[in-house]
């Protein structure tokens, strides 16, 4: 079987790269921005491209190009019940209420009376999202009534931009307090307050919808749950100083006693239901101490995970030692 890799030099193609270079597999490296992708392709069985959620020519079509190819008989990763909800909690929310998966009960509203009307019935806080980002960049808390009318007002009009400059400079600060600023993203930062992202001018402002979630207080920390075919691993994503937000906070633990193993339980019962080969799921707990899923992804920053001293497999087996998750999915394709 010959496969095709999109080169990036992020993320997962240089690890997959490295693991056909070590295991003498035959694979050939394509650049899906070429507009012959197609008959670039014709030669190879399988397609391997982690597309990002934030890079402006992803965005634009690699949904489409993976899942046309899908259609034709190809194997792709990501394949579509993986692929079609990445990077887009609207739809995740319908999908895992289908399927009945313990989502945080959340509400979205398409015509701004319905959202004012809901505002007038429902208690606060509650959290505000944008259906798309990650490290917490779109997540707000929204504290009392008239700070939710102002979300509404201004997802009705003029709306929110994808990428939010102020949210990012905080996070350099945070990063600064960690001593971990890296001075060069510390001045692209700064200058993305003036000079807006080809992401964001790509996508344009998010508008003419608005979504919320329940807030589950108290919680200092998620736990997020990683499942690639019938092997699981997780880390406790500390939150914020002064924050209830933990992905992108930068503090993680990986302790194995820290994971509550009924998250790795739901991790697998819904992937199964989903019949999806990679999800990762976040998960924060209720006042019941139940474990509720907060949204899912396909991809994920990979690094942090080698640190994990161990993974679970399907019946809850635990099995110590260090993995690379980034050369299983390869294997999930080639069995
Ligand atoms: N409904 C909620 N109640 C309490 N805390 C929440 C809720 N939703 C999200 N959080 C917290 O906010 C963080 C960010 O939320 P979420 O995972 O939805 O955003 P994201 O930016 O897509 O994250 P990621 O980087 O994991 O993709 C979570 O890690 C969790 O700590
Ligand atoms: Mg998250």
């Amino acid at each position: 079987m010959k496969i095709a890799i999109h080169k990036s030099s992020w993320g997962f193609s240089p690890e997959w790269i490295n693991y056909c270079e070590k295991n003498s597999i035959p694979y050939k490296i394509v650049n899906c921005y070429d507009t012959d992708i197609i008959s670039q392709l014709e030669d190879c069985e399988v397609l391997f491209w982690h597309h990002h959620h934030s890079d402006a020519k992803d965005v634009l079509f690699a949904k489409g190009l993976l899942f046309a190819l899908e259609q034709t008989g190809k194997k792709v990763f990501p394949e579509f019940n993986s692929n079609w909800h990445f990077d887009d909690k609207v739809g995740q929310k319908y999908l895992l209420e289908a399927i009945d998966a313990p989502l945080v009960k959340s509400f979205v509203f398409y015509e701004k009376k319905d959202a004012m009307a809901w505002i007038e019935k429902t208690s606060f806080p509650k959290v505000f999202k944008l259906r798309g980002g990650a490290g917490s960049a779109n997540v707000k808390l929204i504290r009392s009534k008239s700070q939710a009318h102002n979300i509404v007002n201004k997802a009705f009009g003029k709306g929110f931009p994808a990428y939010d400059k102020w949210n990012d400079l905080k996070e350099q600060y945070l990063r600064f307090t960690q001593g971990k600023l890296n001075r060069i993203e510390a001045l692209k930062s700064i200058r993305r307050v003036f000079v807006s992202t080809r992401f964001a001018k790509t996508v344009g402002n998010q508008k003419g919808y608005v979504y919320f979630q329940e807030f589950i207080p108290n919680n200092d920390s998620d736990i997020r749950v990683i499942t690639i075919g019938e092997k699981a691993f997780a880390i406790k994503r500390m939150t914020r100083p002064n924050d209830f937000r933990a992905s992108g906070g930068g503090v993680i633990k990986f302790e194995k006693e820290l994971i509550d193993e009924r998250c790795v339980t739901i991790a697998f019962e819904t992937s199964k239901k989903l019949n999806a080969s990679v999800v990762a799921y976040d998960f924060v707990f209720d006042s019941e101490n139940k474990p509720l899923i907060v949204e899912i992804n396909y991809g994920f920053a990979h690094q942090p995970y080698y640190n994990c001293p161990g993974y679970w497999d399907k019946n809850l087996n635990w099995h110590e030692g260090k993995f690379n998750q980034v050369e299983w999915i390869l294997e999930e394709y080639l069995k």
